[in-house]
């Protein structure tokens, strides 16, 4: 079993992967979003805002420079490579380690795939609020299967598709 891997005593407070997809487990790769949608903009401000977000280097840097870092929110960044002035850890483990030391009991994981995809690896991942669009788009970057891991608590719907609340299956 990974070291990581979630297990009461070890890690207390929660990870909520937020994120957008369509119904083949697709995301966009491509620098910004492929969409404006103003209910899905709303929901991830609402939710993060006041909040510690936790993102890869890539989705540091794809967001405007206006909303860089993500403001009311502390950002934390996963990289080998500092970002002058940014909180950055140069490993998942060290990020962990640092959250436990002070009690952190809420992150909200912004992405991007590879992130996603090795937190859901690690099964670090307790909740995950899912935009799932209901829409063909040139998405091209898989993430993990995660979703058998996890199941539906709350649905939705919206103009462009649901939104998800699924937790992790105890
Ligand atoms: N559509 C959107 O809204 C959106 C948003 C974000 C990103 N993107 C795009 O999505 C594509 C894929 O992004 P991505 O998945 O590569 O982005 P990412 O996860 O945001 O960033 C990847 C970078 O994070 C760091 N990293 C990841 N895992 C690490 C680990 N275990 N330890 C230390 N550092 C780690 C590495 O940075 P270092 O190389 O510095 O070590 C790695 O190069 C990119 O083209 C990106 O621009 C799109």
């Amino acid at each position: 079993m990974n070291p990581l891997r979630r297990s009461s005593t070890r890690i207390n407070m929660q990870i909520t992967a937020i994120l957008a997809m369509d119904s083949s487990l697709l995301i966009w790769s491509k620098n910004g979003l492929p969409w404006h949608i103003p209910e899905d903009m709303k929901r991830f401000k609402e939710f993060t805002t006041g909040g510690i977000v936790v993102m890869g280097r890539n989705t540091y840097l794809s967001l405007p420079e206006r909303f860089r870092p993500l403001p009311n929110r502390r950002n934390i960044v996963i990289t080998r490579t500092e970002i002058d002035g940014v909180e950055c850890y140069s490993s998942i483990e060290l990020f962990i380690s640092a959250m436990q030391k002070k009690t952190v009991e809420q992150v909200w994981l912004i992405g991007w795939a590879s992130l996603y995809d090795q937190f859901f690896a690690r099964g670090l991942v307790d909740r995950v609020e899912l935009t799932l669009l209901d829409w063909e788009h040139e998405w091209d970057i898989r993430v993990s299967e995660f979703c058998s891991d996890f199941h539906e608590i709350s649905s939705t719907e919206f103009s462009q598709g649901r939104f998800i609340t699924l937790v992790r299956n105890s």
